[in-house]
């Protein structure tokens, strides 16, 4: 049996060995097993289990065999139930956790919940099937999430993913990691199952009371995943599983997450004082040789500047300006955007709200309406020079209200709606220096002083076609006092 080189002590065994009687339970298996990890196959539960059985797709099936042929003796610990998830790093299936009753569970935050769950949405009785052991007692069925994470990442990332959820047990609202083990390259991390609705579906008919509770929930993981200097990097709602009913989320894949400063690069102009930013984009070549008529024709020539390189890690349509400007000392500031995303989409009722193909589309998009004026500045921030000839991108932009409005298709804000909208500028901010905390969002009036004034949504998103004018100067200049 070996760990992972450099892992934390205790966090998860794994084995080399071609079998997973290997890796039956031990001591560090997992946290603070209650018999000391004394359970032999001989002792796995004989209860009778009362669970779900979900129907599942002939391929799913083979998918699910396969994980069993790779990692023999699984099925004694996990009866594999269906296949949840199948993203750009992993498969994630979802499986009940055999032995849990032989371990002390006391970080499992969401049994509770879960057991609450599995009765209000039990399945009819025809499909429920009972598995009779020798002593025939009943015991409640409780889900894992297992997610096997693809061979193609290496085995760095996988040991991040890995060592930053181990740091975050027991923070609230970010799915806590089991264990994990290996069998030679292949690696699964094991994670209580969140019951959750699928965002595509809930979106449309959220309340701005339900986006309080989903943000209140994802802000609160947010604090603390920052709190310990970590960036998740990829915050979405795929990765955020609210559960509309407990008004509770989890928030999941650390798989991009990284800890603040972990990368070695020479620090953004951003870190610099302003003077010192001015004179560096004066003395810049593009100042010294400014383009004849205000705009460039292209790329200079024979350019002999060494090209930049930034983490640009993320989801396309959630990446933060700095992400898309090259910031090379990006801060948890880039979650926060993202989360600004997430609330612009509830609002707006629009996902995906940014579509763009690349990150150069992504800027054109975030010019469409922050204006060209507001993202040279965002851009000289980062030493970077921001140009477009796009006639339709205007200099000043919109307001948030105004864009909240046009996207939903409403004339007018509810009172709470303009109340969320102003927490949207304050995530929505350009500048990262000046975007919100998760802290500090929590402390916004939206959660504070909550406004109730709540209307169903009336808009229909067949009628969004028409265009919104560019805000003249004068009109909305709150929204734009707001924005800058
Ligand atoms: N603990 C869990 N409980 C329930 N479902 C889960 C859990 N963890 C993951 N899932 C499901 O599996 C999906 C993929 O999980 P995750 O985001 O961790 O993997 P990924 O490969 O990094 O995905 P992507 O590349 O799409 O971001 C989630 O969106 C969710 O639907
Ligand atoms: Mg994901």
């Amino acid at each position: 049996m070996a760990s992972l080189r450099g892992a934390p002590p205790g966090v998860f065994e794994i084995q080399q060995s071609s079998s997973f009687q290997g890796i039956q339970p031990t001591t560090t298996h997992r946290y603070a097993p209650e018999n000391n990890g004394q359970v032999s196959h001989q002792e796995a539960p004989e209860e009778v289990s009362d669970f779900e059985e979900e129907e599942v797709d002939e391929s799913v099936r083979e998918d699910m065999n396969k994980l069993e042929d790779t990692f023999p003796g699984i099925s004694d610990r996990f009866r594999l139930v269906n296949r949840i998830g199948e993203g750009t790093f992993s498969t994630v299936y979802k499986a009940e956790d055999l032995l849990y009753d032989h371990y002390d569970n006391d970080w499992d935050i969401f049994g509770q919940a879960q057991a609450q769950e599995q009765e209000a949405w039990a399945s009819p009785p025809s499909k429920r099937r009972r598995v009779a052991g020798a002593h025939g007692r009943q015991r409640k069925a409780r889900y894992v999430a297992l997610k096997k994470i693809y061979v193609t990442s290496s085995p760095i990332r996988i040991q991040n993913e890995l060592e930053l959820l181990h740091d975050l047990r027991g923070c609230r609202s970010v799915c806590p990691l089991i264990t994990a083990f290996r069998i030679q390259d292949q690696v699964v991390a094991v994670l209580p199952y969140f019951p959750h609705t699928d965002f595509r579906i809930q979106y449309r008919t959220f309340m701005v009371a339900d986006m309080r509770h989903y943000l209140r929930s994802l802000l609160t993981a947010l604090h603390s995943v920052h709190e310990h200097d970590i960036l998740h990097r990829d915050i979405k709602p795929t990765n955020f599983l609210y559960n509309p009913d407990l008004k509770e989320g989890v928030l999941v894949d650390f798989g991009l997450a990284e800890r603040h400063g972990a990368e070695y690069a020479s620090p953004c102009l951003c870190t610099h004082q302003s003077y010192v930013r001015r004179s560096r984009i004066l003395s810049s070549y593009y100042s010294k040789n400014p383009p004849s008529g205000g705009l460039s024709g292209g790329y200079p020539k024979n350019d002999s500047r060494s090209s930049r390189r930034a983490n640009r890690a993320g989801t396309r349509g959630f990446r933060a300006p700095e992400v898309l400007f090259k910031c090379t000392s990006q801060t948890t500031k880039i979650d926060m955007w993202s989360v600004g995303v997430i609330l612009l989409t509830l609002l707006g009722r629009r996902f995906p709200f940014f579509n763009s193909a690349d990150d150069i589309d992504a800027m054109i998009e975030m010019a469409s309406i922050f204006g060209t004026r507001r993202m040279k500045t965002a851009a000289a921030m980062h030493g970077q020079i921001f140009e477009t000839n796009i006639p339709t991108i205007g200099e000043k932009g919109y307001s948030w209200e105004k864009l909240v409005k046009w996207s939903s298709c409403v004339e007018d804000l509810t009172e709470s709606e303009q109340q969320a909208t102003r927490l949207l500028a304050g995530l929505m901010e350009l500048d990262p220096t000046k975007r919100l905390s998760a802290e500090e969002a929590l402390q916004h009036e939206f959660f504070t002083s909550p406004v109730h004034h709540d209307v169903e949504w009336g808009g229909n998103p067949e009628e969004s076609g028409d265009s919104a004018d560019e805000d003249e100067a004068g009109e909305d200049e709150a929204d734009e006092v707001a924005m800058l």
